[in-house]
């Protein structure tokens, strides 16, 4: 279902040149193994996916979590939070980058298999806002909680802050502040949030995000990832989707439910997550700098990743298989 065209290639200098072609599935992945670069694969049983290399010991957590006999619910729930408590990781959790005002601002959200679903946004000093994000969606009739309201309201719910300090994130942002520039980066550093999607033996779905968000941003800037159809969405019937990157290119194509619809309307997953990313370039000028990554799981098991630049990897769990993966790509960095 992916159409060849023509795509802006970023050139040495991060100038646009016009290319023709892309760098993608039938090209540069040709001869990887199923599930590597620009193909769909699929498990059998119980699954983990998540975003990047810091996905790998997520999954691993998630995993040992099904296995325990826990939900899948738990499962999302307690392999992210593995990251947020990792407090070297600079994009997840109260080890992220600050934003421009030297704050830590925190974006969660969690869904399930039927729909039911929980976000926080904008919060500070909480160690877990996936956990806050759990908790909202089981205690309230609500989806999300901001800033000092979700905060008051964790507080009141057995939630309880903690200052962090990271003289290496202080450092970042102290000289950041000295030209106070604000460019989103193309991320091949294998990091940027974490999406987790995952399935269980008898077929339930449930995802999970987490993220510190961009560096910094606009205080009180709120991305993709609390957002439910943009930064995760969950669909019972046909399966599940996260995504990665410049938040608002994401929120702008509710990114992750789109590629939910796609798979309902018979898309392959990797199809479907290449089609999100295409829709973005559709509408983008200039892509320097805006990685997206969407990473998909079909109820059938099948799954699979695309992203903008080249970089994007996701960690796979299943039983037969512990891996991470590099996503298939429309554009090639420099
Ligand atoms: N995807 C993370 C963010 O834009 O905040």
């Amino acid at each position: 279902m992916s159409d060849r065209r023509k795509f802006i290639k970023l050139g040495v200098a991060g100038t646009a040149a016009l290319v023709t072609g892309c760098v993608g599935k039938n090209e540069e992945a040709a001869g990887d193994p199923k599930g590597a670069g620009g193909t769909s694969a699929q498990a059998k049983g119980a699954i983990v996916l998540s975003t990047w290399d810091h996905g790998m010991p997520a999954n691993a957590k998630a995993w040992s979590v099904l296995q325990g006999g826990g939900s899948v619910l738990d499962a999302v729930e307690q392999g992210v939070g593995v990251i947020e408590s990792d407090f070297s990781n600079r994009s997840v959790g109260l080890g992220g980058m600050p934003d421009r005002d030297g704050h830590v601002t925190l974006d969660a959200c969690i869904q399930d298999h039927e729909g039911r679903a929980g976000a926080v946004a904008f919060v500070q000093r909480f160690e877990h806002p996936i956990s806050i994000a759990r908790a909202v969606m089981e205690r309230t009739p609500h989806v999300m909680l901001v800033g000092a309201g979700a905060e008051r309201w964790a507080q009141e719910n057995g939630f309880s802050p903690r200052d962090v300090d990271i003289p290496e994130v202080r450092k970042a942002w102290t000289e950041w502040l000295k030209k106070g520039e604000y460019v989103p980066v193309a991320n091949v550093e294998n990091h940027d949030t974490i999406g987790m999607v995952a399935m269980d033996a008898q077929g339930r779905l449930a995802g999970s995000c987490t993220t510190s968000g961009m560096a910094f941003k606009v205080h009180g800037r709120v991305g993709d990832s609390p957002i439910i159809g943009a930064g995760l969405f969950v669909d019972g019937e046909v399966g599940a989707a996260c995504a990665t990157g410049v938040g608002e290119l994401v929120i702008r194509n509710a990114g992750s439910h789109t590629v939910v619809e796609l798979m309902r309307a018979g898309w392959d997953p990797t199809d479907a997550c290449r089609e999100a990313v295409q829709r973005i370039l559709r509408k983008l000028p200039d892509p320097s700098g805006m990685q997206v990554g969407f990473l998909a799981l079909r109820k059938d098991g099948s799954y699979g990743g695309w992203s903008v630049f080249n970089g994007f990897n996701y960690a796979v769990r299943f039983t037969e298989q512990e891996a991470l993966v590099d996503a298939g790509h429309e554009l090639k960095l420099p």
